[in-house]
C-alpha cells in the first residue's frame, strides 16, 4: 500500500497523468475486483429507476435487489433544493486551496476528514479523486476549514444527513419487506421500526477533469461495507456497476434521482438473496464530477446475521454473526492478503 498522506499531489493542476495514477488491468484486479475490462461494456440493459410512489414499489424494489443490487429512486421526498445546497457546499469545500484542505486531513487510522478515497490503501495505484468523510458531527472539521462561516455549512450537511437517514430507514423496510420481513423481525430497528440507532457516514467524492481518463481510475471497483448506500451524483456520469452478462453498466445521473445500492451487510442479513453490487467510478476529460454517498449501517454494538425467517434446512445460514466493525476488519485483512499475493507474483 502507498503511504498516501506523504504524497498528496494537487491533481487538479496536472496536465499529464503521473505513473502512479496510471492503472493497468492488473492493478485494477489486484484486489478482489474481478470482472471484465473497461472497454467491455456492451450495455443492453439499464439500472432500474423506481418511483417510490408506484403502487408496485415493493415488487419493483425486490426485483431490482435480486437482479442488480442497485437501483435509482425518484419521488423520494428529499427536496431538490437540499440536494442543490449540499452539492454547492461540497463543491466549495473541494475548491479550497490544498493547504487549507490538508488542515482537515484524515488521520491514518481515522474515519473523518479530507484525503484520498478510503479504499486507497488496498490498491497499489492512486485514484483520480479526493474525498471528505464526515462521521459524527461535521463541526470540528468545518471549523478548521471555514473559521468564519462554518456554522452555515454544518447546518446544510446535518440536514442532508438527517434526511438521508430517514430515507434509508424507509428503503430498508421496502427492501426487506419484499422478502417477507416485518418490523418485529429486526429488534435493533426499535419499537417503531425507525432505525433510530442506525449509524451513517457521509462520504463526499470529487473527481477533477482528467487529462488521460482511459488510463486513470476515479474510484476502483469495490462493494460497500454497509447495509445500503444512497448516492447523489451531479450531472456528470462516472458511476458504473458490474452486471453479470453485461459488463460494466453506467448509472446515468437523472435530475433529482438518487442511486441506492446494496452493501455487504444487507447481503449477509438477506442470507445472500440480495447481492452487494461491485461498482467503480471512472473519470472524464473535460468535466469534473461530484458525488455524495450516505453510508448506512447498524449501531456499532449490534451483531448482524442472516435473518432467521430467511434460514431453513434448505437455506442454511451462509454468514456468521458479526458487528460492522468486525466486518470492516475482516474485509481489510482479506484485501491486504490479496494485495500482497499480487505483489509477490508481479
Ligand atoms: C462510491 O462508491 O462511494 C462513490 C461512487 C461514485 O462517485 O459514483
Ligand atoms: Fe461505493
Amino acid at each position: 500500500p502507498v503511504h498516501l498522506h506523504h504524497r498528496h499531489l494537487d491533481i487538479t493542476s496536472l496536465q499529464e497523468l503521473p505513473d502512479s495514477y496510471a492503472w493497468s488491468q492488473v492493478d485494477e484486479y489486484s484486489a478482489a475486483a474481478g470482472g471484465p475490462g473497461r472497454g467491455d461494456s456492451f450495455v443492453s440493459e439499464n439500472v432500474p429507476v423506481i418511483d417510490l410512489h408506484d403502487p408496485n414499489v415493493l415488487q419493483l424494489i425486490g426485483h431490482a435487489c435480486k437482479t442488480w443490487g442497485v437501483f435509482q429512486v425518484i419521488n423520494h421526498g428529499i427536496p431538490t433544493s437540499l440536494l442543490d445546497k449540499t452539492e454547492s457546499t461540497s463543491r466549495n469545500l473541494f475548491s479550497l486551496p490544498i493547504q487549507q484542505k490538508l488542515k482537515a486531513s484524515r488521520s491514518p487510522d481515522g474515519i473523518s476528514g479530507y484525503g484520498f478515497a478510503r479504499i486507497s490503501s488496498f490498491f497499489s495505484k492512486l485514484m483520480w479523486s479526493e474525498g471528505f468523510t464526515i462521521a459524527g458531527s461535521p463541526l470540528d472539521h468545518f471549523r478548521q476549514l471555514w473559521p468564519q462561516d462554518y456554522a452555515n455549512y454544518c447546518d446544510v450537511i446535518e440536514e442532508y444527513e438527517k434526511e438521508m437517514k430517514k430515507l434509508a430507514g424507509r428503503l430498508m423496510w421496502l427492501m426487506l419487506g419484499s422478502l417477507g420481513i416485518t418490523k418485529r423481525d429486526i429488534k435493533w430497528a426499535g419499537p417503531k421500526g425507525k432505525f433510530k440507532d442506525a449509524c451513517s457516514v457521509l462520504q463526499l467524492n470529487y473527481y477533477p477533469a482528467c487529462p488521460d481518463p482511459d488510463r486513470a481510475m476515479g474510484l476502483a471497483a469495490h462493494t460497500d461495507s454497509t447495509l445500503l448506500t444512497i448516492l447523489y451524483q451531479n450531472s456528470t456520469s462516472g458511476l458504473q456497476v458490474l452486471k453479470e452478462g453485461n459488463g460494466w453498466v453506467t448509472v446515468p445521473p437523472i435530475p433529482g434521482g438518487l442511486v441506492v445500492n446494496i452493501g455487504d451487510l444487507l447481503h449477509m442479513i438477506s442470507n445472500g438473496s440480495y447481492k452487494s453490487v461491485l461498482h467503480r467510478a471512472v473519470v472524464n476529460r473535460s468535466k469534473d464530477r461530484l458525488s455524495i454517498a450516505c453510508l448506512y449501517g447498524p449501531p456499532s454494538s449490534v451483531q448482524i446475521s442472516p435473518l432467521p425467517k430467511l434460514v431453513d434446512p434448505s437455506h442454511p445460514p451462509l454468514y456468521r454473526p458479526i458487528t460492522w466493525n468486525e466486518y470492516l476488519g475482516t474485509k481489510a485483512k482479506h484485501f491486504n492478503e490479496a494485495l500482497s499475493s499480487v505483489k509477490i507474483c508481479t
